[in-house]
């Protein structure tokens, strides 16, 4: 098929990046919040932190007694107790599209069901239509509000995936954005390939043509421009079968990329279990997950990403089996999965209230699973999700007592101090550097 070549992806970034202060220096006098940071040597209860930042990257943790003598020099920014997460890793995110979906709200409130939306002709077929009709400038337009949203409560890391376009041009601008957002932004961004999300009209009853472009043109076309993170299928009844979901995987599997999946959330297809075959880096939603689906994703290391904000706006009742899941050590990420249809949030924190309130995690769980293994879910488990020493300085210092809070408050954002990319890209507490040695 005839394409015209891409522009290149060059573009300003009036959003921030290099044009922020280096967050270089040490950071002192903080608490971390429990299995969130690594330090460098034991930290007695109690006594306050810090972290070395040196060319954009965390090159010491530990108490702050024991900072090694070649940093006592450095400059110190003095966080004044305040709590310390790593940066937030929303790993679950459809966040550039075009329009809005607030009529079908309305149409599920009036009693109707996700499925009848969709099936009448709504749902994301909607947003498709209104995808394609949007310029990549528009959808740039659109999606960055929601993004700074996002970043402004410290998430340092976001999937953004494709699938509001199904035809290789609009996928290809929904990516285009993707990666333009994370230059623009300065914020890390991994890309996921969604071609398989829904039937496109034009393929209406010719599933199997569709899965075939899928896998053997809009795939390999934009891996080859480097778009393609990861790939992914919503594998369900109103979707794609199990046999289509495994086509899609070898496709992906031929180049090398990792998969993930939209699994079991409105009945159980089995898709875990396939998905845990192919080395899956996550399952998402997963309300209908079987014991078999548990198994399978513990062997294979898989992630299970737990979408409580589409939960709630579905008012669904049919919990994911989280008892089960942390009974068999299956990581639990927990994400916005910020789409149009069913999941119209930009709160991180929400979430973490969310899947305390609704799925039971403990705090500390959640707050494992906006960070942690939120970052497994994306394979980015080396570089983010912990403070460490040899990762990009990426942490967030928050203005409340202890960490609990976090997951606590209800809607409330609280004005944090965000290290991002080894810059300083917000100052809630107004961290100054403190000039007096030891920060005492
Ligand atoms: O993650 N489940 C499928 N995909 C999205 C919903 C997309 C939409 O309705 O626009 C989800 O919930
Ligand atoms: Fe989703």
């Amino acid at each position: 098929m005839a394409q015209t070549p891409p522009a290149p992806l060059a573009h300003p970034a009036p959003h921030g990046g290099a044009a922020r202060p280096s967050a270089d220096g040490v950071w002192i006098n903080w608490v971390p919040a429990a299995g969130l940071v690594v330090q460098d040597v034991p930290v007695p209860a109690g006594e306050p932190m810090c972290a070395v930042v040196q060319d954009g990257r965390i090159a010491w943790v530990g108490p702050q007694l024991q900072l090694p003598l070649s940093f006592q020099t450095l400059h110190r920014w003095d966080a004044r107790g305040a709590v310390a997460t790593p940066g937030l890793v929303d790993c679950h995110t459809h966040l550039v599209y075009g329009g809005q979906r607030a009529n079908e709200f309305a149409m599920r409130l009036a009693g109707a069901t996700y499925e009848e939306v969709a099936r009448a002709g709504g749902g994301i077929v909607s947003s498709v239509k209104a995808t394609r009709a949007s310029t990549e400038d528009e959808l740039f337009a659109q999606a960055a509000p929601r993004l700074q949203a996002l970043l402004d409560e410290g998430v340092c890391a976001i999937e953004i995936k494709s699938g509001y376009g199904l035809a290789l041009e609009h996928e290809r601008k929904q990516l285009r954005v993707a990666r333009r957002l994370g230059e623009a932004f300065g914020v890390t961004v991994r890309t996921t390939f969604l071609g398989a999300h829904a039937l496109p009209p034009e393929y209406a009853g010719r599933s199997q043509d569709y899965t075939d472009l899928v896998c053997h043109e809009m795939l390999p076309a934009l891996a080859a421009e480097s778009l393609v993170d990861a790939v992914d299928v919503f594998c369900e009844r109103i979707a794609f079968t199990l046999a289509e979901t495994e086509q899609v995987f070898q496709a992906a599997q031929r180049l090398g990329i990792p998969v993930k999946l939209h699994a079991e959330q409105l009945s159980d297809m089995g898709g875990a279990a396939l998905a845990a075959r192919y080395g899956a880096l996550s399952c998402d939603h997963i309300e209908h997950l079987s014991a078999d689906g548990i198994a399978a994703m513990k062997a294979a290391g898989t992630v299970a990403v737990l979408l409580p904000g589409a939960y709630y706006t579905l008012r669904d009742t049919h919990l994911p089996p989280i008892a089960q899941l942390r009974e068999a050590g299956v990581p639990m990420a927990v994400s916005t999965d910020h789409n149009p249809g069913t999941s119209p949030a930009l709160s991180m924190l929400l979430m973490a209230n969310m899947a305390c309130t609704l799925f039971r995690l403990t705090v500390p769980e959640a707050l494992a699973g906006i960070t942690t293994h939120a970052a497994r879910a994306l394979g980015l488990q080396d570089t983010h999700g912990l403070i460490a020493a040899g990762r990009p300085a990426n942490f967030v210092l928050w203005p409340v007592a202890e960490a609990a809070e976090l997951a606590y408050w209800l809607g409330h954002k609280p004005a944090c101090t965000i290290v991002r990319q080894g810059r300083l890209v917000a100052n809630g507490l107004g961290v100054a550097i403190a000039r007096e040695p030891h920060g005492a």
